[in-house]
């Protein structure tokens, strides 16, 4: 299951013919003109999100989910990487909303990162509300492209 998630994104990379993150931008540009998607996100449950966010989520991961100063492609000195934007300027939106619920229950891979898991902490409710306030903060190129992701992620 994770590896087939893998080899989707890994599609998806080499078939936008990405380098890295640093091209998406023009990526997403060029792709722009084919896709359209209708957006299905409910302005009350994101809304709800943006509550949940500011109370949790915006101390490290920055205003409008625009991360904070400095590369957060660069470990720190624990040799941990900086929270990421949530916004479209990163890679949250490579991910499915599964994958999202799922970093955002059980936090940092084994605990090797300083994402903490809010299972427990948060309500399944409040999760999906938060996933939905971060999707709504995608350029509406981004969200075609991590729709299509979606789809693929699916199918079975
Ligand atoms: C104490 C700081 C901190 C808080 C608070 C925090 N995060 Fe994070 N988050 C991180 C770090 C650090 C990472 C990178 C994880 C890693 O490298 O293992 C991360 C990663 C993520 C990712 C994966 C992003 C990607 O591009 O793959 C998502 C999604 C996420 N956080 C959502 C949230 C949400 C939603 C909340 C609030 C409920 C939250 N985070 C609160 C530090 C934090």
């Amino acid at each position: 299951m994770k590896s087939m998630k893998w080899k989707i994104f890994a599609t998806l990379v080499v078939g936008l013919g990405l380098a890295g993150c640093d091209s998406a931008q023009t990526a997403v540009q060029a792709g722009a003109g084919e896709t359209t998607v209708e957006r299905r996100q409910d302005p009350a449950q994101v809304a709800r999100g943006k509550a949940v966010y500011e109370n949790y989520c915006l101390e490290c991961h920055g205003d409008a989910g625009r991360g904070q100063a400095g590369d957060w492609r660069v470990r720190d000195a624990d040799g941990h990487f900086p929270p990421p934007p949530l916004d479209d300027s990163a890679h949250a939106w490579h991910h499915p909303t599964a994958d999202l619920l799922a970093i955002i229950r059980e936090g940092s891979p084994q605990g090797q990162g300083k994402m903490p898991a809010w299972q427990g902490r948060l309500s399944e409710t409040e999760m999906q509300d938060v996933v939905a306030y971060i999707k709504s903060l995608w350029s509406d190129e981004v969200y075609a492209l991590w729709s299509e992701l979606e789809q693929q992620s699916l199918e079975p």
